[in-house]
């Protein structure tokens, strides 16, 4: 009945070779992190948060990087849908900066998670209704497929699972600002492109 394949939870091959199927599960890992950060405390809630934070930045970069760009010339109205994700993702990113520099035991913590929570979840939901199905309509599967090989080589970069024992509390301070990350991620998801470009 409908003329398009819509990917479901789980289905990982989709992911492959279908970067909306992607970036849609990355929306639930970023959903089941801010669950977790919200239900764990102390130690577990900073690994938590630090996951949490590396994935949103390589999410939002990528999407900049390779699916906006797409959607800007790829059907119309694409550039004015962009332009209000920009907006939603500075908003989302200013929030986060705010948050970056708190404790995750400090009293101002969940008020301002959950107020991310809010905007990144709005955004999301935008991103799907306003631009992801008019991606999916509009872009061949050889273009679907190497975006979702530029998003991969972006998610390397934040695995969604803790490494046990991989990273001490010293690593992770040295792993620095979001800001240096969404500048790796730029850079792995360019290489990424190009080899296919
Ligand atoms: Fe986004
Ligand atoms: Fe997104």
């Amino acid at each position: 009945m409908s003329e398009l394949h819509t990917p479901q939870a789980g289905d990982d091959r989709a992911e492959d070779t279908d970067a909306v199927s992607l970036l849609m599960r990355q929306h639930g890992d970023i959903r089941n992190l801010f669950d977790l950060v919200e239900a764990t405390t102390g130690d577990e809630r900073r690994e938590a948060f630090r996951r949490l934070v590396r994935l949103l930045a390589v999410h939002e970069t990528a999407e900049e990087e390779v699916v906006h760009p797409f959607a800007r010339r790829g059907f119309p109205g694409g550039e004015q849908v962009v332009e209000d994700r920009l907006a939603e993702e500075r908003a989302a990113k200013e929030t986060l900066s705010a948050l970056e520099d708190l404790d995750p035991e400090d009293p101002a913590f969940l008020p301002r998670l959950l107020e991310l929570r809010k905007d990144v979840q709005e955004h999301a939901r935008a991103e799907e209704r306003y631009e992801f199905t008019h991606i999916r309509r509009s872009t061949d599967v050889t273009d679907l497929a190497s975006m979702a090989k530029a998003v991969k080589a972006a998610e390397a970069l934040a695995p969604t699972h803790p490494h046990p024992g991989a990273e001490s509390g010293a690593a992770n301070a040295a792993l620095g600002p979001v800001a240096a990350l969404m500048d790796r991620t730029k850079d792995a998801v360019r290489k990424a492109m190009g080899k296919d470009g």
